[in-house]
């Protein structure tokens, strides 16, 4: 029970870990979720014609700037260096990577127009920035514009030149549309001032180098011009460089485009007055992300996003600057708070882990302190219930320990008065011995009376031996044995005690002696005591010696110690008789002989008592040798009161003489025997009961009797008897076994068995029934009664071969108790019969084979169960058949002996009339 409360909370207390461990996971997991959700991501790729100059670096800056304030939003970025086959693999690239959106920059237009157009086509959008591609497939396009850029500087060189003047210009790099775009919103301008003339036009592919080598071809032209308009600010400075070199002084106005701040920028080269003035350029880098995102988050947007453009020359270029100043002023401003806002998203980002962590403790001290508490009501009553069961086991025992005192009290008073009793014993024992022997002596030897007189002598001296036995058992269990040792010569005191024996031992042809070194060798023991021990061993060994045997006492010392053996070479003991050989009342059951079961044990105490021990070796069939090691020993401190000499030696003699006197088995021989009809098979291992029995039955039986189980079953086998009386406890296999054997047996199974038992139980009364004995009898019975049993079970097997004799058919089971093996045999047989009763030739093979048993053994059970032959038997069968044929059927005699397995009609009348007393055809007529 309390295990199973214990169990019951181990298995909660795993359930509440699991969804504890659940619960956490899934407060971890939601945070992590949330963390998840509030980044969601997009990569952006960023493809640039070239990094390396002012105004891309500008526009990367720009969109980084812009990123930066989306740090959920990735940049890829690639920069082709001015190569268009670079630019479209770096392209490639990025979109193996995995990009939602690209911006580009197309060096040439052309070149970078096929992969654009196929982006736009997979459905992944497309910026094009600054300078576009050939076709209009793209999502969006953010930039100035620069035919307005060409026009612009148009219009402020010719307000520059007062309407007249020579022009070179530098363009970019051919084929890239601000180039293109640029040279067509210039011309177009020129063309409404017509005194202002392009003298020359070169490309400079937007950078200084390029410029400087193409104006070495045009040195001449150079003096000619009054203006430089260049596509960027960079081809711009290259051009002034190139004049100041050559020194041409000429006040030559140069005109640039981007405007770029900070240092190297165009609005730095105004305020410097290498160049004249500016077209404004803006980068676009901000927009273009504004407008990727609102693209990202599908949110409206335009597709061509035009940037707002002015001309910045010495007039404007300070307040440009200034502009510019407090712009890249607020631009670092925001840096740094973005740099704070990072420090304090990180301090957020820990502190709220921390938060988190706090909260999860906190719901986790919730709920342990919630189940610390819950476990602790549980425990409290878990305690309680212990406690009252505590109290209620010890109440128990307190009962349990009162009950065993009274019951030891009790026990005490029983064995007290049992003790009593037997002492009480002793008088009437005795008093029925003296008159006993004097009888004897009067009664002639041989005569019936001298024979009932001698078994009762036998018996009183048995009870006398089992008494003393008790009495002695008593006194040591109370410590009331005294040892009285006096010293004596030990080889004298053994000689007297086998001289007793002699005798017993003379009958059976037994040699026993004494073996002594020493003939004066005293010790001191006491003699009373000793002479038990020696007697029961000698009476054992005489008992399980067998004609003809070697019984030898044997007697040595060694310093203070002396030993006595006795050796047989009788039945010895297996290894579990030995094993129990000193257990009190134990008996061997294969033991053929027995005593009460208390000598050794008893002995084994009194050695004890003596300071000695008794040790035994044997082995089966080879006999046994018992062996006393006792102290030589010394004069008791106080000497006894009164003379303790050898007081029970006579009563030991007579009651080892008698009650152990070997039984003969008696034949009854008589001389007028006559031929008993029925015979009885007594199995008892009491040879006494046996002869007794036998003697009684015999008047009326023939008895067969046997003392072991097995020669009873092989009798009963050999000797098919009327009935059997068995005793349970027999040496070789009990009587219920040789019942059980018997009876499932179809030779024996129909014999009643009637067992003899001292186990009056009704358990075992039970367990005998069950043993298919017929009937079970506790001894003591009183000889009438089992005489009258033995009548009743013998008639009523005549009842039942009568009544299978008159009519098979008929159920015989209800009229006479039958066993169940025998009545499907009877069943079987007359079966068989009656099936080929119209063969001639049915032989007593035929029946035995069908039923599966030997023709000698169908003999024996018809015999035992019908009390017929089972010629006899056939023959009647015939003609009981033939006299219902002849009443209830229309057959002529001659069929109807035919029919019945009788070919010969003559014979078949002969034999009818025999047993009807008329012929078959008087009987037709006149039926009995
Ligand atoms: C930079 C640049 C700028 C110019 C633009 C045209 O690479 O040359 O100076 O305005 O590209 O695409």
């Amino acid at each position: 029970m309390i295990s199973q409360i214990f169990s019951n909370n181990g298995i909660i207390g795993k359930a509440r870990i699991r969804f504890f461990i659940g619960l956490l996971v899934g407060i971890i997991c939601i945070s992590a979720c949330r963390e998840q959700s509030r980044k969601e991501a997009f990569t952006i790729g960023f493809s640039q014609c070239v990094g390396s100059d002012l105004w891309r670096r500008t526009m990367l800056e720009e969109i980084k700037m812009e990123l930066s304030l989306r740090p959920e939003t990735q940049l890829i970025y690639a920069d082709a260096n001015n190569n268009s086959t670079k630019q479209i693999e770096q392209v490639r690239e990025m979109l193996d990577k995995g990009i939602d959106l690209l911006i580009i920059s197309p060096n040439e237009a052309r070149p970078l127009t096929g992969i654009v157009e196929e982006l736009y086509s997979k459905g992944i959008p497309v910026i094009v920035i600054d300078r576009k591609t050939a076709s209009a497939q793209y999502t969006a396009y953010v930039g100035a514009e620069n035919y307005q850029i060409g026009k612009m500087a148009g219009a402020y060189i010719n307000t520059l030149l007062g309407g007249k003047g020579n022009i070179i210009e530098i363009m970019g790099l051919p084929g890239s549309s601000p180039a293109i775009e640029r040279a067509k919103g210039f011309s177009d301008e020129l063309k409404k001032h017509t005194g202002i003339k392009i003298i020359s036009q070169l490309y400079g592919n937007w950078l200084a180098s390029s410029t400087a080598s193409q104006l070495e071809d045009q040195k001449d032209n150079l003096y000619a011009a009054d203006a430089i308009f260049a596509h960027n600010d960079v081809m711009a400075a290259s051009a002034k460089a190139f004049l100041k070199k050559h020194n041409i002084v000429k006040n030559i106005k140069i005109v640039g485009v981007d405007a770029l701040p900070g240092p190297g920028g165009g609005l730095q080269m105004i305020s410097d007055k290498k160049i004249t003035a500016s077209v404004l350029y803006p980068t676009g880098g901000k927009e273009a992300i504004n407008i990727a995102l609102r693209i990202l988050n599908k949110e409206s947007f335009g597709k061509e996003n035009l940037l707002q453009s002015l001309v910045i020359d010495s007039t404007s270029v300070q307040l440009m600057k200034l502009q510019w100043a407090r712009i890249s002023g607020q631009q670092k401003d925001i840096e740094r708070q973005q740099t704070l806002l990072e420090d304090q998203i990180r301090v957020y980002d820990s502190q709220r882990l921390v938060l988190n962590i706090i909260v999860i403790m906190l719901v986790l001290t919730v709920i342990f302190g919630g189940l610390a508490f819950f476990s602790l009501l549980e425990n409290r009553k878990i305690n309680k219930s212990l406690e009252q069961k505590n109290d209620e086991i010890l109440s128990q025992r307190n009962q349990l320990v009162e009950a065993s005192a009274r019951i030891e009290a009790a026990t005490e008073e029983k064995l007290n008065f049992f003790t009593n009793i037997s002492h009480e014993f002793r008088t009437p024992l005795t008093l029925i011995l003296s008159p006993l022997e004097d009888l004897l002596k009067q009664e002639k030897t041989g005569t019936r009376t001298a024979k009932d007189l001698g078994l009762i002598k036998r018996n009183v001296y048995r009870l006398l031996k089992l008494v003393n036995e008790l009495i002695d058992y008593r006194k040591i269990e109370h410590q009331k044995f005294k040892v009285y040792p006096t010293n004596n010569n030990v080889t004298n005191f053994l000689s007297e005690i086998i001289d007793s024996f002699q005798y017993g031992a003379n009958k059976k042809n037994i040699a026993l002696n004494l073996i002594s070194a020493e003939k004066n060798f005293y010790a001191w023991f006491d003699i009373n005591i000793l002479d038990k021990i020696i007697f029961n061993l000698l009476s054992n060994a005489l008992k399980f010696t067998g004609p003809n045997g070697r019984i030898t006492v044997a007697v040595e010392h060694l310093e203070d110690t002396f030993f006595i053996t006795v050796t047989d070479n009788g039945q010895g003991m297996t290894e579990e008789e030995l094993d129990h050989v000193w257990d009190q009342f134990y008996q061997s059951d294969t033991m053929e002989s027995k005593g009460s079961g208390l000598g050794l044990s008893l002995s084994r105490e009194l050695i004890h008592l003596h300071g000695g021990s008794i040790g035994v070796e044997s082995k089966k069939w080879q006999g046994s040798t018992f062996k006393l090691i006792l102290p030589i020993g010394s004069p008791p401190v106080t000497a006894p009161s009164f003379n303790k000499l050898r007081v029970d030696f006579a009563e030991q003699i007579n009651i080892y003489a008698n009650a152990e006197d070997t039984i003969k088995q008696t034949i009854n021989e008589t001389a007028f025997d006559y031929i008993k009809d029925q015979s009885i098979l007594i199995i008892e291992d009491n040879l006494e009961l046996l002869n007794y029995l036998s003697d009684k039955f015999s008047a009326n039986y023939e008895v067969f009797s046997a003392s072991s189980g097995n020669d009873g079953l092989n009798q009963a086998y050999e000797k098919i008897p009327d009935l059997i009386i068995s005793d349970v406890i027999i040496p070789g296999m009990s009587g219920r076994e040789l019942a059980k054997k018997l009876k499932t047996d179809l030779r024996t199974s129909h014999i009643p068995i009637i067992l003899l038992t001292a186990q009056g139980s009704p358990e075992q009364q039970i367990e005998g029934i069950q043993s298919m004995a017929d009937l079970y009898m506790t001894k003591p019975f009183h000889f009438d009664y089992l005489i009258a049993n033995v009548e009743n079970l013998i008639r009523n097997r005549i009842i039942l071969k009568e009544h299978y004799i008159s009519d098979i058919s008929s159920g015989a089971t209800k009229k006479a108790v039958i066993n169940a093996l025998d009545k499907k045999f009877l069943n079987d047989f007359a079966g068989f019969v009656e099936h080929h009763i119209g063969n001639e030739n049915l032989s007593v093979d035929d029946i035995a084979q069908a039923i599966g048993i030997s023709r000698i053994q169908l003999y024996r059970k018809v015999k035992a169960l019908l009390n017929s032959s089972i010629t006899d038997y056939i023959l009647y069968r015939r003609l009981k058949k033939a006299k219902y044929m002849l009443l209830n059927e229309d057959y002529s005699i001659s069929e109807i002996s035919f029919m019945v397995g009788i070919s010969s009609a003559t014979y078949f009348s002969t034999l009818f009339k025999n047993k009807y007393g008329m012929s078959p055809s008087e009987f037709k007529k006149k039926p009995i």
